[in-house]
């Protein structure tokens, strides 16, 4: 960048750099990362322009702007998402929390019953933690289990539990998809399961925005070629951990909610099975409840 050594010239830099590289939303993503290399609140640097900034700090302004301008997810560089009103540490191990899956959490909290006295929630895919993590906020007398196939994302979703005061409430599993259950003794034990697994086709991957497609998780993404191959799975191996009557909750891809509806009723063993719209009017969660 050119010679500059006060905010106020960080800034016009920062926000040129970052219109030019097309990111979007250029004058509030230059006020949160230089807000965040300053140690400052992104309010007070408007008061701040004339003052100098040591070579050291510039650097790391430069290194977190010129990271956007490479189309990392702000949300990376930060290190942050909030999500149900708590904020998550996220690294590129984990998916980064979607607004959309607060519909999950609320969806859970409605339907789960069974959870208000002593019951047993799992949540499969756990990535950040952060559907286990608010629900055990939320629900005080629920034993949750998280699990996860990524021994990274289980090691970002323990220190977002720990900072959230809720690792001692939530047991932590390695595996493939429920598989960590066989050895519990769950069989017809669970009251709800509840997971946002992967659901993007094959074929989708390359149009996906580069945000998304170069930084996030493969894993945390990508299903198979249909996108419905892990819900098929939890169809399937749901039934023998549910109690009668159980939930399993399920975020999904739009227009995915047909074939999941066939997926059930070929496999059996589900009544009731509900589809719930996001706030953009998109099916987004699907619930099965395992017959009495
Ligand atoms: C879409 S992300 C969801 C993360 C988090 N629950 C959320 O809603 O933000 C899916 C998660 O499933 C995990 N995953 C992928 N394949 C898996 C498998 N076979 N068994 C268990 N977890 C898996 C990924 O590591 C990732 O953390």
């Amino acid at each position: 960048m050119a010679e500059s050594n006060t905010i106020g010239t960080l800034v016009a830099w920062a926000r040129q750099s970052l219109d030019q590289a097309g990111t979007g939303n250029a004058a509030q993503e230059t006020l949160w990362l230089l807000a965040h290399a300053l140690g400052l609140e992104s309010h007070q640097l408007a008061s701040k322009m004339e003052q100098q900034v040591p070579a050291e700090v510039r650097a790391r302004a430069e290194s977190l702007v010129s990271r956007r301008m490479a189309h990392e997810p702000l949300q990376y560089i930060l290190g942050s998402q909030e999500f149900c009103g708590l904020e998550f540490h996220v690294n590129s191990s984990v998916l980064i929390p979607r607004p959309e899956t607060e519909l999950l959490v609320q969806e859970v909290v409605r339907g789960g019953s069974g959870l208000n006295e002593d019951g047993v929630l799992v949540d499969v895919g756990t990535g950040s933690g952060c559907v286990a993590i608010t629900l055990a906020t939320i629900l005080a007398r629920t034993r949750i289990l998280a699990m996860d196939c990524s021994p990274e994302a289980l090691a970002v979703a323990k220190e977002n539990a720990e900072r959230h005061g809720v690792i001692d409430k939530i047991d932590w599993m390695e595996g493939d998809l429920l598989s960590p259950l066989r050895e519990t003794g769950m069989a017809g034990a669970v009251d709800v399961i509840v997971s946002n697994p992967p659901y993007i086709a094959e074929a989708d991957w390359t149009g996906l925005q580069p945000e998304v497609r170069d930084f996030e998780p493969q894993l945390a993404l990508i299903a198979g070629q249909k996108g419905t191959e892990f819900h098929d799975r939890l169809l399937k191996d749901s039934k023998q951990f549910l109690v009668p009557g159980g939930l399993l909750v399920m975020e999904i891809g739009q227009g995915q909610s047909a074939a999941l509806r066939q997926t059930a009723a070929q496999v059996g063993g589900y009544t009731a099975l509900q589809v719930v719209e996001d706030a953009a009017g998109i099916e987004r969660v699907m619930i099965a409840r395992r017959t009495e």
